[in-house]
Protein backbone atom coordinates (compact mmCIF):
# COMPACT_ATOMS: atom_id res chain seq x y z
CA UNK A 1 0.00 0.00 0.00
CA UNK A 2 2.76 2.14 1.46
CA UNK A 3 4.38 1.53 -2.41
CA UNK A 4 1.53 1.50 -4.50
CA UNK A 5 0.79 5.57 -2.70
CA UNK A 6 4.76 6.62 -3.19
CA UNK A 7 4.70 5.39 -6.76
CA UNK A 8 1.08 7.52 -7.17
CA UNK A 9 2.52 10.35 -5.74
CA UNK A 10 5.69 10.12 -7.84
CA UNK A 11 3.76 9.76 -11.53
CA UNK A 12 1.20 12.74 -10.34
CA UNK A 13 4.27 15.04 -9.77
CA UNK A 14 5.48 14.02 -12.74
CA UNK A 15 3.04 14.72 -14.73
CA UNK A 16 2.07 17.93 -12.57
CA UNK A 17 5.71 19.02 -13.77
CA UNK A 18 4.87 19.30 -17.83
CA UNK A 19 1.63 21.17 -16.55
CA UNK A 20 1.38 24.57 -18.90
CA UNK A 21 -2.18 25.91 -18.81
CA UNK A 22 -4.81 26.49 -15.74
CA UNK A 23 -7.38 23.98 -17.64
CA UNK A 24 -4.81 21.58 -17.73
CA UNK A 25 -3.81 22.04 -13.93
CA UNK A 26 -7.47 21.97 -12.90
CA UNK A 27 -7.76 18.32 -14.84
CA UNK A 28 -5.00 17.16 -13.22
CA UNK A 29 -6.38 18.54 -9.52
CA UNK A 30 -9.64 16.36 -10.10
CA UNK A 31 -7.79 13.47 -11.59
CA UNK A 32 -5.21 13.32 -8.99
CA UNK A 33 -6.76 14.93 -5.64
CA UNK A 34 -10.65 14.96 -6.65
CA UNK A 35 -13.03 12.91 -4.63
CA UNK A 36 -12.65 10.41 -6.72
CA UNK A 37 -9.47 10.69 -8.12
CA UNK A 38 -6.20 8.42 -7.54
CA UNK A 39 -5.60 9.03 -4.10
CA UNK A 40 -8.64 9.09 -2.98
CA UNK A 41 -8.94 5.54 -5.37
CA UNK A 42 -6.08 3.97 -3.56
CA UNK A 43 -7.17 5.09 0.09
CA UNK A 44 -10.27 3.05 -0.44
CA UNK A 45 -8.20 0.29 -0.24
CA UNK A 46 -7.35 1.21 3.34
CA UNK A 47 -10.06 -1.70 4.36
CA UNK A 48 -7.81 -4.26 3.13
CA UNK A 49 -4.82 -2.79 5.62
CA UNK A 50 -4.40 -4.32 8.71
CA UNK A 51 -5.41 -2.80 11.77
CA UNK A 52 -1.89 -3.11 12.93
CA UNK A 53 -0.43 -1.32 9.75
CA UNK A 54 -3.31 1.22 9.39
CA UNK A 55 -1.87 3.97 11.41
CA UNK A 56 1.26 3.89 9.62
CA UNK A 57 -0.32 3.90 6.37
CA UNK A 58 -2.09 6.79 7.49
CA UNK A 59 0.58 8.77 8.40
CA UNK A 60 1.95 8.67 4.71
CA UNK A 61 -1.13 8.75 2.96
CA UNK A 62 -1.72 11.99 4.95
CA UNK A 63 2.00 12.97 4.00
CA UNK A 64 1.52 12.25 0.46
CA UNK A 65 -1.81 14.18 -0.14
CA UNK A 66 0.39 16.73 1.81
CA UNK A 67 2.96 16.86 -0.57
CA UNK A 68 0.75 17.02 -3.57
CA UNK A 69 -1.74 19.42 -2.62
CA UNK A 70 1.84 21.76 -1.68
CA UNK A 71 2.85 20.85 -5.46
CA UNK A 72 -0.33 22.15 -6.58
CA UNK A 73 -0.47 25.36 -4.95
CA UNK A 74 2.77 26.45 -5.91
CA UNK A 75 2.12 25.21 -9.57
CA UNK A 76 -0.95 27.44 -9.49
CA UNK A 77 0.63 30.38 -8.52
CA UNK A 78 3.22 29.95 -11.01
CA UNK A 79 0.90 29.31 -13.55
CA UNK A 80 -0.87 32.68 -12.42
CA UNK A 81 2.45 34.76 -12.06
CA UNK A 82 3.43 33.84 -15.67
CA UNK A 83 -0.24 34.74 -16.82
CA UNK A 84 0.05 37.95 -15.42
CA UNK A 85 3.95 38.30 -16.48
CA UNK A 86 2.72 38.21 -20.40
CA UNK A 87 -0.40 40.38 -19.50
CA UNK A 88 1.56 42.87 -18.89
CA UNK A 89 4.03 42.54 -21.05
CA UNK A 90 1.46 42.37 -23.59
CA UNK A 91 -0.26 45.74 -22.36
CA UNK A 92 2.79 47.40 -21.38
CA UNK A 93 2.01 51.12 -21.06
CA UNK A 94 5.42 53.49 -20.64
CA UNK A 95 4.07 56.58 -18.92
CA UNK A 96 7.62 58.23 -19.63
CA UNK A 97 6.73 58.39 -23.62
CA UNK A 98 5.98 61.77 -25.27
CA UNK A 99 2.38 61.83 -25.92
CA UNK A 100 0.73 61.19 -29.51
CA UNK A 101 -0.87 64.96 -29.99
CA UNK A 102 -4.13 64.26 -31.82
CA UNK A 103 -4.23 65.80 -35.17
CA UNK A 104 -6.14 69.15 -34.45
CA UNK A 105 -7.38 70.91 -37.53
CA UNK A 106 -8.13 74.74 -38.44
CA UNK A 107 -10.30 76.87 -40.19
CA UNK A 108 -10.22 76.42 -44.01
CA UNK A 109 -7.86 80.00 -45.12
CA UNK A 110 -10.95 81.62 -46.54
CA UNK A 111 -13.34 81.21 -43.39
CA UNK A 112 -10.37 82.65 -41.60
CA UNK A 113 -10.14 85.85 -44.11
CA UNK A 114 -13.68 86.36 -43.68
CA UNK A 115 -13.59 86.46 -40.00
CA UNK A 116 -10.75 88.40 -40.06
CA UNK A 117 -12.66 91.14 -42.55
CA UNK A 118 -15.85 90.92 -40.61
CA UNK A 119 -13.93 91.52 -37.64
CA UNK A 120 -12.27 95.02 -39.18
CA UNK A 121 -15.19 96.17 -40.41
CA UNK A 122 -17.17 95.75 -37.24
CA UNK A 123 -14.46 97.98 -35.72
CA UNK A 124 -15.38 100.58 -38.02
CA UNK A 125 -19.04 100.39 -36.87
CA UNK A 126 -20.07 97.96 -39.86
CA UNK A 127 -22.22 95.08 -39.22
CA UNK A 128 -22.25 91.81 -41.31
CA UNK A 129 -25.38 91.62 -43.31
CA UNK A 130 -26.41 87.77 -44.75
CA UNK A 131 -28.40 88.42 -48.36
CA UNK A 132 -29.00 85.82 -50.19
CA UNK A 133 -26.34 83.81 -52.22
CA UNK A 134 -29.19 82.54 -54.68
CA UNK A 135 -31.05 85.80 -55.89
CA UNK A 136 -33.55 87.30 -58.34
CA UNK A 137 -32.48 88.78 -61.41
CA UNK A 138 -33.79 92.35 -59.54
CA UNK A 139 -31.49 91.81 -57.13
CA UNK A 140 -28.46 91.06 -58.79
CA UNK A 141 -28.86 93.27 -62.13
CA UNK A 142 -31.82 95.32 -62.68
CA UNK A 143 -32.42 97.36 -59.50
CA UNK A 144 -28.41 98.21 -60.33
CA UNK A 145 -28.80 100.04 -62.90
CA UNK A 146 -28.31 96.99 -65.48
CA UNK A 147 -32.11 96.92 -67.65
CA UNK A 148 -32.40 93.57 -69.41
CA UNK A 149 -30.25 93.09 -72.68
CA UNK A 150 -27.80 95.53 -71.16
CA UNK A 151 -24.24 94.53 -72.31
CA UNK A 152 -22.63 95.42 -69.24
CA UNK A 153 -24.27 92.32 -67.76
CA UNK A 154 -22.05 90.24 -69.28
CA UNK A 155 -19.18 90.93 -67.68
CA UNK A 156 -20.55 88.73 -65.31
CA UNK A 157 -21.07 85.20 -66.83
CA UNK A 158 -23.75 84.44 -64.77
CA UNK A 159 -25.50 81.09 -64.21
CA UNK A 160 -29.19 81.55 -64.79
CA UNK A 161 -30.76 78.55 -62.63
CA UNK A 162 -34.20 76.62 -63.90
CA UNK A 163 -36.04 77.74 -60.59
CA UNK A 164 -39.02 79.36 -61.15
CA UNK A 165 -38.24 83.50 -60.73
CA UNK A 166 -41.18 85.61 -60.07
CA UNK A 167 -42.33 88.61 -61.43
CA UNK A 168 -41.53 91.00 -58.70
CA UNK A 169 -37.75 89.35 -58.18
CA UNK A 170 -37.04 88.28 -62.24
CA UNK A 171 -35.42 84.97 -62.74
CA UNK A 172 -33.56 83.11 -60.19
CA UNK A 173 -29.62 83.45 -60.49
CA UNK A 174 -26.58 82.48 -58.62
CA UNK A 175 -25.22 85.75 -57.35
CA UNK A 176 -22.50 86.87 -59.56
CA UNK A 177 -21.45 89.49 -57.22
CA UNK A 178 -22.56 89.95 -53.59
CA UNK A 179 -23.73 93.70 -54.95
CA UNK A 180 -27.69 92.39 -54.65
CA UNK A 181 -26.92 93.25 -51.04
CA UNK A 182 -27.51 96.54 -52.05
CA UNK A 183 -30.87 97.29 -52.85
CA UNK A 184 -32.00 94.50 -50.30
CA UNK A 185 -30.37 96.86 -47.68
CA UNK A 186 -31.45 99.70 -48.73
CA UNK A 187 -35.50 98.17 -49.15
CA UNK A 188 -35.17 97.05 -45.41
CA UNK A 189 -35.31 101.09 -44.70
CA UNK A 190 -33.26 101.39 -41.77
CA UNK A 191 -30.81 104.36 -42.04
CA UNK A 192 -28.06 105.12 -41.49
CA UNK A 193 -26.79 101.95 -43.25
CA UNK A 194 -23.15 100.64 -42.69
CA UNK A 195 -23.20 97.08 -43.54
CA UNK A 196 -20.52 94.49 -44.68
CA UNK A 197 -21.98 91.24 -46.33
CA UNK A 198 -19.55 88.53 -47.31
CA UNK A 199 -20.90 85.49 -49.23
CA UNK A 200 -20.35 83.05 -51.76
CA UNK A 201 -20.29 84.69 -55.96
CA UNK A 202 -20.35 82.31 -59.19
CA UNK A 203 -19.57 83.07 -62.75
CA UNK A 204 -18.82 80.71 -65.21
CA UNK A 205 -15.09 81.27 -65.17
CA UNK A 206 -12.15 78.15 -64.43
CA UNK A 207 -8.86 78.71 -65.21
CA UNK A 208 -5.59 79.67 -63.48
CA UNK A 209 -7.03 83.04 -62.02
CA UNK A 210 -10.51 82.06 -61.61
CA UNK A 211 -12.69 80.07 -60.13
CA UNK A 212 -16.36 79.54 -60.48
CA UNK A 213 -17.14 79.93 -57.03
CA UNK A 214 -15.79 82.43 -54.96
CA UNK A 215 -16.29 84.85 -52.05
CA UNK A 216 -16.80 88.99 -52.02
CA UNK A 217 -17.18 91.68 -49.53
CA UNK A 218 -19.58 94.12 -50.41
CA UNK A 219 -19.67 97.25 -48.09
CA UNK A 220 -22.59 99.93 -47.93
CA UNK A 221 -22.49 103.63 -46.37
CA UNK A 222 -25.81 105.22 -46.79
CA UNK A 223 -26.15 108.48 -44.74
CA UNK A 224 -27.34 111.95 -45.26
CA UNK A 225 -24.01 113.01 -45.97
CA UNK A 226 -21.69 110.09 -47.60
CA UNK A 227 -19.04 111.05 -49.70
CA UNK A 228 -15.49 110.50 -51.49
CA UNK A 229 -13.47 111.26 -48.80
CA UNK A 230 -15.44 108.99 -46.41
CA UNK A 231 -14.89 106.14 -49.44
CA UNK A 232 -11.72 106.40 -49.60
CA UNK A 233 -11.30 106.86 -45.37
CA UNK A 234 -12.89 103.45 -45.16
CA UNK A 235 -11.22 101.68 -47.76
CA UNK A 236 -7.18 103.24 -46.38
CA UNK A 237 -8.49 101.85 -42.78
CA UNK A 238 -9.24 98.73 -43.90
CA UNK A 239 -5.92 98.04 -46.12
CA UNK A 240 -4.05 99.61 -43.17
CA UNK A 241 -5.83 97.01 -41.14
CA UNK A 242 -5.60 93.70 -42.91
CA UNK A 243 -2.17 94.16 -44.82
CA UNK A 244 -0.23 96.33 -42.67
CA UNK A 245 0.20 100.05 -41.65
CA UNK A 246 2.63 100.62 -44.57
CA UNK A 247 0.30 99.91 -47.42
CA UNK A 248 -1.27 103.03 -49.63
CA UNK A 249 -4.63 103.15 -51.28
CA UNK A 250 -5.24 104.37 -54.53
CA UNK A 251 -8.67 105.18 -56.48
CA UNK A 252 -8.60 104.43 -60.17
CA UNK A 253 -11.68 106.28 -62.43
CA UNK A 254 -13.24 103.24 -63.49
CA UNK A 255 -17.14 102.40 -64.87
CA UNK A 256 -19.53 100.36 -63.09
CA UNK A 257 -23.41 100.98 -64.02
CA UNK A 258 -24.89 100.77 -60.28
CA UNK A 259 -21.81 103.69 -59.01
CA UNK A 260 -20.99 107.66 -60.21
CA UNK A 261 -18.58 108.15 -60.32
CA UNK A 262 -16.89 104.45 -59.90
CA UNK A 263 -13.44 103.59 -59.31
CA UNK A 264 -11.05 100.85 -58.59
CA UNK A 265 -9.04 100.87 -55.98
CA UNK A 266 -5.40 100.00 -56.30
CA UNK A 267 -2.84 99.09 -53.15
CA UNK A 268 0.88 99.57 -53.03
CA UNK A 269 2.07 95.92 -53.47
CA UNK A 270 3.58 93.91 -50.44
CA UNK A 271 5.90 93.05 -52.53
CA UNK A 272 7.54 95.52 -53.96
CA UNK A 273 6.62 97.72 -51.54
CA UNK A 274 5.10 100.21 -53.96
CA UNK A 275 8.49 100.39 -56.15
CA UNK A 276 7.56 98.03 -58.99
CA UNK A 277 10.71 96.76 -59.16
CA UNK A 278 12.89 93.95 -56.97
CA UNK A 279 16.40 93.72 -57.15
CA UNK A 280 16.87 95.99 -60.76
CA UNK A 281 14.00 93.00 -61.92
CA UNK A 282 10.23 94.17 -62.93
CA UNK A 283 8.49 92.68 -59.84
CA UNK A 284 6.40 89.43 -60.79
CA UNK A 285 3.61 90.44 -58.11
CA UNK A 286 2.63 93.70 -59.73
CA UNK A 287 4.69 94.98 -62.61
CA UNK A 288 4.11 98.49 -61.99
CA UNK A 289 4.10 99.18 -57.58
CA UNK A 290 0.26 98.59 -57.77
CA UNK A 291 -2.09 95.53 -57.46
CA UNK A 292 -5.77 95.84 -58.27
CA UNK A 293 -8.13 94.97 -55.62
CA UNK A 294 -11.46 95.66 -56.22
CA UNK A 295 -14.51 98.07 -57.50
CA UNK A 296 -16.18 101.27 -55.42
CA UNK A 297 -17.77 103.94 -56.24
CA UNK A 298 -21.17 106.67 -55.04
CA UNK A 299 -23.88 104.90 -54.92
CA UNK A 300 -26.17 105.60 -58.60
CA UNK A 301 -29.24 107.53 -57.71
CA UNK A 302 -31.30 105.14 -59.72
CA UNK A 303 -30.03 102.32 -57.21
CA UNK A 304 -31.11 103.82 -54.36
CA UNK A 305 -34.62 104.32 -56.33
CA UNK A 306 -34.60 100.98 -57.08
CA UNK A 307 -34.22 100.82 -52.91
CA UNK A 308 -37.28 103.23 -52.35
CA UNK A 309 -34.78 105.88 -51.18
CA UNK A 310 -34.75 109.47 -52.30
CA UNK A 311 -31.32 110.07 -53.95
CA UNK A 312 -32.07 114.14 -52.63
CA UNK A 313 -32.48 113.28 -48.92
CA UNK A 314 -29.76 109.99 -48.66
CA UNK A 315 -26.78 109.44 -50.71
CA UNK A 316 -24.13 106.54 -50.03
CA UNK A 317 -20.85 104.61 -51.40
CA UNK A 318 -20.09 101.03 -52.12
CA UNK A 319 -17.60 98.81 -52.26
CA UNK A 320 -16.79 95.11 -53.36
CA UNK A 321 -13.78 92.84 -53.41
CA UNK A 322 -12.84 89.52 -53.93
CA UNK A 323 -12.01 87.58 -50.74
CA UNK A 324 -9.65 85.23 -52.55
CA UNK A 325 -7.39 87.51 -54.29
CA UNK A 326 -7.16 89.82 -51.36
CA UNK A 327 -6.37 87.08 -49.01
CA UNK A 328 -3.77 86.14 -51.22
CA UNK A 329 -2.58 89.15 -51.59
CA UNK A 330 -1.84 89.56 -48.13
CA UNK A 331 0.19 86.71 -47.85
CA UNK A 332 2.06 88.22 -50.35
CA UNK A 333 1.67 84.90 -52.64
CA UNK A 334 1.65 84.92 -56.45
CA UNK A 335 0.06 81.67 -56.42
CA UNK A 336 0.02 80.73 -60.08
CA UNK A 337 -3.16 78.78 -60.01
CA UNK A 338 -6.03 79.83 -57.51
CA UNK A 339 -7.92 76.92 -58.14
CA UNK A 340 -5.36 75.31 -55.31
CA UNK A 341 -7.76 77.07 -52.54
CA UNK A 342 -10.66 74.83 -53.26
CA UNK A 343 -8.40 71.92 -54.10
CA UNK A 344 -8.79 70.32 -50.57
CA UNK A 345 -4.91 69.47 -50.50
CA UNK A 346 -4.07 69.05 -46.89
CA UNK A 347 -0.66 70.23 -47.77
CA UNK A 348 -1.42 73.73 -49.12
CA UNK A 349 -3.90 73.84 -46.32
CA UNK A 350 -1.82 73.12 -43.68
CA UNK A 351 0.12 76.50 -44.50
CA UNK A 352 -2.33 78.94 -43.30
N1 LIG B 1 -19.89 94.05 -57.99
C1 LIG B 1 -18.66 94.40 -58.64
C2 LIG B 1 -18.04 93.15 -59.23
O1 LIG B 1 -18.40 92.09 -58.89
C3 LIG B 1 -17.70 95.04 -57.69
C4 LIG B 1 -18.19 96.34 -57.19
C5 LIG B 1 -17.88 97.51 -57.87
C6 LIG B 1 -18.96 96.41 -56.04
C7 LIG B 1 -18.30 98.72 -57.41
C8 LIG B 1 -19.40 97.66 -55.57
C9 LIG B 1 -19.05 98.81 -56.28
O2 LIG B 1 -20.13 97.76 -54.47
O3 LIG B 1 -19.46 100.02 -55.79
O4 LIG B 1 -17.16 93.26 -60.04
Amino acid sequence: MIDALHACEAQALERLRVVQAMPELEAWEIAVLGRKGELAGLLKGMGAVSAEDRPKVGVVANEVKTRLEAAFATKKQDLQASFWRERLAADHVDVTQPGRQPAVGHLHLMQQAIREVTAIFERAGFARARHPEIDGDFYAFEGLNMPKDHPARDEWETFFCDLPGNEEIGKIVLTPHTSNAQVRELKKGVFPIRMVNIGKCYRRQSDATHVPMFHQFEGLVVDRVASITHLLGVLEYFVKAFFGPERKTRLRPFHFRFTEPSFEIDISCGVCNGVGRVDGEKCKMCKRGWVEMGGAGMVHPNVLRAGGVDPQEYQGFAFGWGVERTYLMKQGMNIDDLRVIYKNDIRFLQQF
